[in-house]
């Protein structure tokens, strides 16, 4: 994050503009004050975008009897992978995928052609608990949808619930 505002004095200038008026001549922001910091919000979303924390991917394997994702069958005991870092910068699900464009996350939607490919917290029951009890802004419908797909984990991905068949990935590729 800090390599990119670095990059873009604009950036800064931004977050002061914003933060100061919070702030009103307290020290530090509050939560509530940070839920309504949109730039904010918008910088760090779109770091943890460029730079996921597990950028490869988390293994799963697939249920005993195999499974069909979007239409393709996958026989069962594979390790399957969901590629984050690809997905993140790709520009089917970004526009303008490899520019810092914090303005994404509120002002500008129209950049995101893909709300699902996000998966810095990864998805399902076995995805981040610090993102389940931190939203960082009012994102709760986005939220919603990131815990709906139940993927297991490559622990105990075999358990009968373990991978939703309905999860929606895309093509695989
Ligand atoms: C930028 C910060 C963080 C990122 C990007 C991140 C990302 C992730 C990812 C990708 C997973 C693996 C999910 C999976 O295997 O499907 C995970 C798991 C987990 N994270 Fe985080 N995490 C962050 C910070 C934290 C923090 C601060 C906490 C606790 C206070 C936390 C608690 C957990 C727990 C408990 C799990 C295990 C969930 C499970 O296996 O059931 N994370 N996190």
């Amino acid at each position: 994050m800090f390599y990119h505002l670095a990059k873009d004095p604009s950036q800064v200038d931004k977050l002061r503009a914003e933060l100061e008026p919070l702030l009103n001549g307290k020290t530090r922001l509050d939560q509530k004050d940070i839920a309504k910091a949109q730039h904010l919000n918008g910088v760090i979303q779109e770091a943890l975008r460029l730079h996921p924390a597990i950028p490869s991917g988390f293994p799963r394997l697939t249920p005993t009897e195999g499974i069909t994702v979007s239409g393709t069958y996958i026989p069962g005991e594979m390790t399957v992978v969901l590629p984050v870092y690809a997905m993140q910068h790709d520009e089917e699900n970004y526009e303008q995928a490899e520019e810092f464009v914090p303005e994404r996350w509120y002002s500008r939607p129209e950049m995101i052609k893909n709300r699902d490919a996000f998966l810095t917290w990864n998805i399902g029951e076995f995805g981040c608990h610090f993102w389940e009890n931190n939203k960082f802004a009012d994102r709760q419908p986005r939220h919603e949808r990131l815990h709906r797909p139940r993927v297991g984990h490559h622990r105990d991905a075999r358990s009968d619930d373990a991978l939703d068949p309905e999860l929606q990935v895309g093509p695989l590729r």
